[in-house]
């Protein structure tokens, strides 16, 4: 079937956290904004008009494959020209896959204004159909009294000599503070988890109950045991968790925001948000047991451990492998940037996908994407594996657009917590000296990089188009910690038509789509 849906996008405003109204981007006059569900094999069509008056945005739908559909993902210059206010683009796509997605904005200093939501693809062949009454969906934010666009500049000039990220003022639970879950006694239920926010990781735990990992990133695992959860930005979960049979009491939601990634914390900021499943609308709402003194007191599950249901076999040793360290630097000019290797990721002229679909034989030469891309040309149906060091004491959540990967390997310090990592140097990666690698390794979609660690990751480069590599912060994104790889460019041109639609929002934007 056919999911169409209607986005006419323009400010709102909204009070979220009960402490300060501000304008955010709504859909439709709204604000939390529509969750779009669709079931595995839908065609989704979303009419989006940008109505904001002062602002280009798009839609990128964070984790789809757009296979064959690249020129639908939607990061801005990469696979479309930025939707200018006044103008439309009908997104248009089928989903063959399933599990827990989210769609965001994806032009610079865009989605942390409220841009973002949940992207749900039931599938009625899901192995643990059977094994639950009702669904959840959950997201996690951090939340900004400031627009993003005014918040920016201050963090990447020399205001901020040490390139310390913005505090978030508050944190959200499906865009509000204190809500409940409600549930039935001795039912279980599928609680999606998602985090849509710009920077900060987020512990889940909720007390008394533990519960079966099923889902990360739309890879469905073997059901695994856990009670305390890590997710990082644009990480998703998906788990299963059983009531208790008696209605006395309600049991609190603990989420915790990972204060390692915060260089300052205001006395008045809330780390810690309890929210409940409640049994009983009329019984207490205790707060939580458990004092969180400091985020490592919760032992998450390492997502590396996690073993996919189809036990997709290790891929070979790869065709192609990239090297790359995460610096983030002051430069003479004072401002901060990120660079992976000695580049910091430089939107170019024209869209990627317009210059490989365009450029002939040439599409195959790196050089024709622009001088701070990153470009990277990968050939059709190879396997890649990316080596990714960190040299920087803060963690990155890396997303890669149009593939789930596979986790090969990571630096140790995960596991029993997250930040034991060496006080001095970077730990680089050793490819002669490496812990074994699974059989069946962990697949998603985001993966996180450990403080002066490392980690490896393999795909196979089936899905002719091209793709941002980046960390998933936003505030990193925008200095240029990112990179791409223009995929099977020649079965790009054979595959891909650009929609007329898509040149008109170029033109209308004022960008260049063709030549370089
Ligand atoms: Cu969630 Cu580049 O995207």
């Amino acid at each position: 079937k056919t999911v169409t849906h209607d986005f006419n996008v323009t400010w709102v405003m909204a009070n979220p956290d009960g402490m300060y109204e501000r304008k955010v981007v709504g859909i439709n006059g709204q604000w939390p904004l529509p969750k779009i569900e669709v079931d595995k094999g839908d065609r989704l069509v979303v009419n989006m008009y940008n109505g904001l008056g002062d602002k280009s945005a798009t839609i990128h739908w964070h984790g789809m494959f757009q296979n064959t559909t690249n020129d639908m993902d939607g990061p801005a210059m990469v696979t479309q020209c930025p939707i200018p206010p006044g103008s439309s683009f009908t997104y248009n796509f089928t989903i063959n896959q399933s599990g827990t997605y989210w769609y965001h904005c994806h032009t610079d200093y865009c989605y942390p204004d409220g841009y973002r939501q949940a992207l749900i693809v039931h599938d009625n062949e899901t192995y643990f159909n059977d094994q639950y009454d009702e669904e959840f969906t959950v997201t996690l934010t951090d939340w900004y009294h400031e627009l993003v666009e005014d918040i920016a500049p201050h963090f990447i000039t020399y205001k901020n000599p040490t390139g310390a990220e913005p505090v978030p003022n508050s944190f959200l639970f499906n865009d509000t503070l204190n809500s409940n879950l409600p549930v039935k006694p001795g039912k279980t239920y599928l609680i999606r988890l998602i985090n849509i926010g710009a920077f900060v990781a987020q512990y889940f735990y909720i007390e008394d109950h533990d519960f079966k990992i099923v889902e990360i990133d739309g890879v469905y695992t073997e059901p695994t045991n856990a009670s305390t959860l890590y997710i990082a930005t644009a990480q998703r979960y998906a788990v299963l968790v059983t009531m208790k049979n008696s209605t006395d009491k309600n049991y609190p939601i603990v989420t915790v925001a990972d204060s390692q990634l915060l260089d300052t914390i205001s006395p008045d900021l809330q780390l810690n948000q309890t929210n409940w499943l409640e049994y009983n609308a009329s019984a207490p709402h205790p707060q939580a047991d458990i004092t969180v003194a400091s985020c490592t007191d919760l032992d998450p599950y390492d997502d590396a451990k996690l073993v996919p249901y189809d036990r997709m076999p290790l891929l070979p040793d790869p065709d192609l492998s990239i090297d790359v360290t995460v610096y983030m630097e002051n430069l003479d000019d004072g401002a901060g940037y990120a660079l992976l290797n000695n580049i910091s990721y430089t939107m170019p002229k024209v869209p990627l996908l317009y210059t490989a679909f365009s450029a002939g034989d040439l599409a195959t030469n790196a050089e024709v994407y622009g001088d701070y891309t990153h470009a990277t040309v990968l050939e059709h149906n190879q396997v890649v594996e990316i080596v990714l060091n960190n040299a920087d004491t803060g963690s990155h959540p890396f997303h890669l657009h149009g593939h789930q990967f596979q986790v090969i390997n990571r630096s140790p310090g995960y596991g029993e917590h997250f930040y034991d990592y060496a006080d001095g140097d970077p730990v680089p990666y050793d490819s002669s000296d490496h812990a074994p690698f699974p059989d069946f390794p962990a697949r998603r979609d985001t993966l996180v990089l450990p403080p002066q660690g490392y980690f490896v990751i393999r795909f196979v480069a089936d899905n002719p188009g091209v793709w941002l590599f980046h960390c998933h912060i936003d505030w990193h994104l925008s200095q240029g910690l990112a990179m791409a790889f223009i995929e099977a460019p020649q079965q790009i041109q054979e595959r891909t038509t650009i929609p007329q639609q898509a040149y008109d929002v170029c033109e209308a934007a004022g960008v260049p789509y063709k030549g370089n």
